[in-house]
């Protein structure tokens, strides 16, 4: 049994491998409407229910890190109207949901160009993560107009700007350097990379620090996605060897 009353035995994992950092693509908000015959929003709507189980689920294993790949640079081209409903989700999210965070000892910190939101969003994701900041049992970590690329541009020029300023000499700089200037500066990489709706594709997600990151990839659309499937992965997870480029010994 853990501190959050989960007994490992019950779902048949060890407890001494759960991955620190799982990363997930939530992909199929949009076939899971259509096949429905509903609008593509009803199926980002049935999609944020799924977030909320899924946070709850990863508290509950003792995961201390979460990334969820909310909302992409490219997504800011699709119809008006389904980015303000994204939008509109978002906040609606973040202000039924502090109360749980609060209560279940979650910080949320988000990753991406931010600044970018409409300001109603930028308001409530400040007041919420001042509000847990000082949560340590799980880091929710959403990644908001977030672009893999755009975060390596961001970050040469951050390093850029202090060779010019004399602060670094390029030989000063190593992967740590880097590791230093890229949104997830204070976080482990991720263990797991898990993306729904069976497409092998990266998109655009966390490009430097996927490097080891074992990857799942599920044909389960994003609102049908369950915690006992998210445990059946996390038990793939564990029956993964992971080298890590080396060989290990037999
Ligand atoms: C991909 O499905 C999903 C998104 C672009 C947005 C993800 C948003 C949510 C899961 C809900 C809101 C999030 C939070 C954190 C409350 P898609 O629209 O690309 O699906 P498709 O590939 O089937 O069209």
């Amino acid at each position: 049994m853990n501190s959050n009353g989960l007994s490992f035995d019950d779902i048949n994992l060890d407890p001494a491998k759960i991955p620190s950092h799982v990363a997930i693509i939530m992909d199929g908000n949009g076939r899971w409407a259509k096949k429905r015959l509903m609008n593509r929003i009803k199926g980002h709507e049935k999609g944020a229910d799924t977030v909320r189980a899924i946070v709850r689920c990863c508290r509950k294993l003792g995961i201390k890190i979460l990334t969820l790949y909310a909302f992409s640079t490219e997504n800011w081209l699709r119809p008006k109207a389904e980015v303000t409903a994204l939008m509109g989700l978002l906040k609606r999210f973040l202000d039924s949901e502090e109360k749980e965070l609060l209560e279940k000892n979650i910080r949320l910190n988000t990753i991406g160009q931010t600044q970018r939101l409409p300001q109603n969003v930028r308001t409530v994701l400040t007041r919420v993560k001042a509000s847990t900041q000082d949560n340590d049992g799980m880091l929710l970590n959403l990644a908001l107009s977030y672009g893999g690329r755009s975060e390596i541009v961001e970050m040469v020029r951050k390093i850029g700007t202090r060779v010019a300023d004399g602060e670094l000499t390029p030989k000063d700089i190593t992967e740590e350097t880097i590791v230093d200037h890229l949104y997830t500066r204070d976080m482990a990489d991720p263990d797991l990379l898990i993306r729904t709706s069976g497409e092998m594709r990266l998109s655009n997600f966390l490009l430097w620090q996927i490097a080891y990151s074992e990857f799942l990839v599920t044909d389960t659309l994003w609102p049908d996605f369950s915690e006992t499937e998210f445990i059946s992965i996390i038990t793939q997870f564990q029956n993964r060897e992971r080298r890590f480029g080396r060989v290990l010994e037999t």
